[in-house]
Formats: C-alpha cells, structure tokens, sequence
C-alpha cells in the first residue's frame, strides 16, 4: 500500500519525506487554508520535496471552471494530480481530462455506486472519506471493502485511496483489505512509528551501553 501525506503544510511534508515514508500528498482547500500560503505556492514546494502524485484540487464546481482549473493545475508539474469532487459536472470533467492524459482524483466519496461511476469517467484515484463516515456512525472501512471488490471485479485501474484517515487502526485496516494508498495526516503518521516497547527498549540498550568497558 502506497502512503501519502494528506496535509496543505510544506514542513510536515518535509519532515515526511526525510523520513523516507511518503509515495505522495494529498491536499484541499480546507488543508491549504490553514497554512496561510498561497495554494499554488503550496503544491509547486510539495513537487519539489515528493516525487510522486499530488493532489491539487479545484476551487470550482461548474464544469467549466473545473475544466479550466484542471488544466492550471496540470500545468503546474507532470506529479499534479487535479482533484474533482464528486458531482455530476465533475463527472464530466474527469472524462474530459482522462482523455487529455490528465490524471484526476475524485473526491468526497461516500458511497460504492459514487466509487463506481468515478472509475467510469476514467478517474485514476477515487477519495472515500472514512473518517467522516465514522462520524455520522457508519463504518468507514465497509465502503473501502465494498469498493476493493467492485473494482476487482472488472479489473478497472482506478486506485482506492482511503483519506479522511484519523487512526493507526484505519491505516492497518486499510491495508488489510488491499486498498492501493492510503493518504494519512502527519500525526496519524508519527503514531505510526511509535510503540512503547520501542522506547522502553531503547531506554535500556542505552543504559546497558554505558557499562560497556571503552
Ligand atoms: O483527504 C481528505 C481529508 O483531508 C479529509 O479529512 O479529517 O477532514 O475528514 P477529514
């Protein structure tokens, strides 16, 4: 399972990327608005920490101010993903891009028959947002697994990228079901790394170290 960084700030990607764990980010309008930046600004420094797909998203929702942003943001950098909420015009523009060889990522979905229509329009990611499902006391994870299968059983090459991720326990279950990447805040990520034992450990092997005749 291929890891993204979901976040709109650059030193978090930064630090991520040193830390030799990130295929790629993930951004929004709501991420980038916390960073103050301007969001061109923002993806142009995420492209020259990560080499791999960024998504950058558009602020419209009519057709052709998609379209437009589509093309601005494909013209950014070849690894500039656009992202495309999942609506009926975003539909449209999705196709339009795929057959310009724009890939696109299409967002905010919550439901099978959403992650089936995307991968028709030719998206190369689809977004369930778990999280947000766990929220209203659905099971997140239950629309990764029902999407997997869907997509397995007519081979479409759409990617699976579970976002709206908030836990270790959703990073883990993800993979388990085989969803293609899973795009993680940084907190989420720097929980990924520790465990008790591993300090306790260290803490020890350090100790023991001093008594080491030098
Ligand atoms: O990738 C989508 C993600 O940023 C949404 O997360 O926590 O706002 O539901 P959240």
């Amino acid at each position: 399972m291929k890891f993204f960084i979901d976040t709109g700030d650059v030193a978090e990607v930064k630090e991520a990327a040193a830390q030799g764990i990130i295929d790629g980010i993930t951004t929004n309008p709501s991420l980038v608005a916390k960073s103050g930046k301007k969001y061109r600004d923002v993806v142009v420094a995420m492209c020259e920490l990560v080499d791999g797909p960024i998504s950058a998203e558009v602020l419209s929702t009519d057709y052709d101010g998609m379209l437009r942003e589509g093309h601005e943001w494909a013209k950014v950098h070849p690894n500039v993903v656009v992202k495309i909420p999942l609506i009926a015009d975003g539909l449209k523009v999705v196709k339009i891009l795929k057959s310009e060889g724009i890939r696109t990522n299409v967002t905010l979905c919550f439901s099978p028959t959403q992650a089936l229509l995307a991968a028709k329009a030719g998206a190369a990611f689809i977004s369930p947002f778990i999280g947000r499902l766990d929220d209203i006391s659905e099971t997140g994870m239950d629309l990764i697994e029902k999407i997997v299968t869907i997509y397995n059983n007519y081979t479409f090459d759409t990617e699976v990228l579970v976002a709206s991720v908030r836990n270790p326990t959703h990073v883990v279950d993800a993979a388990l079901l085989g969803a293609d990447v899973c795009t993680i805040p940084f907190g989420v990520l720097q929980q990924l790394i520790r465990h008790p034992l591993t300090d306790l450990g260290l803490k020890k092997f350090i100790e023991d170290g001093k008594k080491i005749p030098v």
